[in-house]
């Protein structure tokens, strides 16, 4: 699948909004991801507010893209009623992965930023967006129009690959 070759990590963004239909599009892709026991543990916020998305630039000295992207969607999870709660953060990378890709597949960049489990990063991020008790935040993923095409190198390593016959 040619997304999975051509996703990358896109931190400057042109001055462009992003459609609504194409923001709709990636919730959708979010939301066909697999989740243990199907327990969907997610809310989805769109942060398009500039001042939020300034404070969650300053969760850790890795978050600045957020303050360079005219959105971003911030995936939280439900602190109760999951069936599998040890299973939460796969459930949310998963996810992740797909906003990701469909991200590439509409011509679109941005890159997720690491916030859980950091209690600290997680604690700002809370912060800025005023999230209720029973959520947290998952990752925050900003995109918009990439400025430029990015590269990408081939990183297949035979010598990682162990064949059991
Ligand atoms: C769990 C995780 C957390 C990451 N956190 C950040 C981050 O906080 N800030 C950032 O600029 N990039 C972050 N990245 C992006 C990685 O730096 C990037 O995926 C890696 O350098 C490979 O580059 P590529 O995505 O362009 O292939 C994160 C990626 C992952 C998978």
């Amino acid at each position: 699948m040619k997304e999975i070759f051509a996703r990358a990590s896109i931190r400057s963004y042109q001055d462009r909004p992003v459609e609504k239909e194409k923001i709709e599009q990636l919730l959708r892709a979010a939301m066909a991801a697999p989740t243990a026991v199907d327990q969907r543990p997610w809310e989805f916020y769109v942060v398009e507010n500039k001042e939020v998305l300034e404070k969650i630039a300053g969760a850790s000295q890795y978050a600045w893209p957020a303050g360079n992207a005219p959105v971003a969607i911030v995936i939280c999870y439900r602190t109760e009623g999951n069936r599998a709660p040890e299973m939460l953060d796969i459930d949310c990378a998963i996810c992740t992965e797909n906003i990701w890709l469909e991200l590439t597949h509409l011509g679109l960049g941005g890159l997720m930023l690491g916030i859980a489990p950091l209690e600290e990063r997680m604690k700002i991020v809370a912060e800025a967006m005023n999230l209720p008790d029973n959520l947290r935040p998952f990752t925050v993923i900003p995109f918009g129009y990439p400025k430029k095409e990015k590269e990408r190198p081939d990183r297949y390593e035979p010598e990682r690959v162990h064949w059991l016959s």
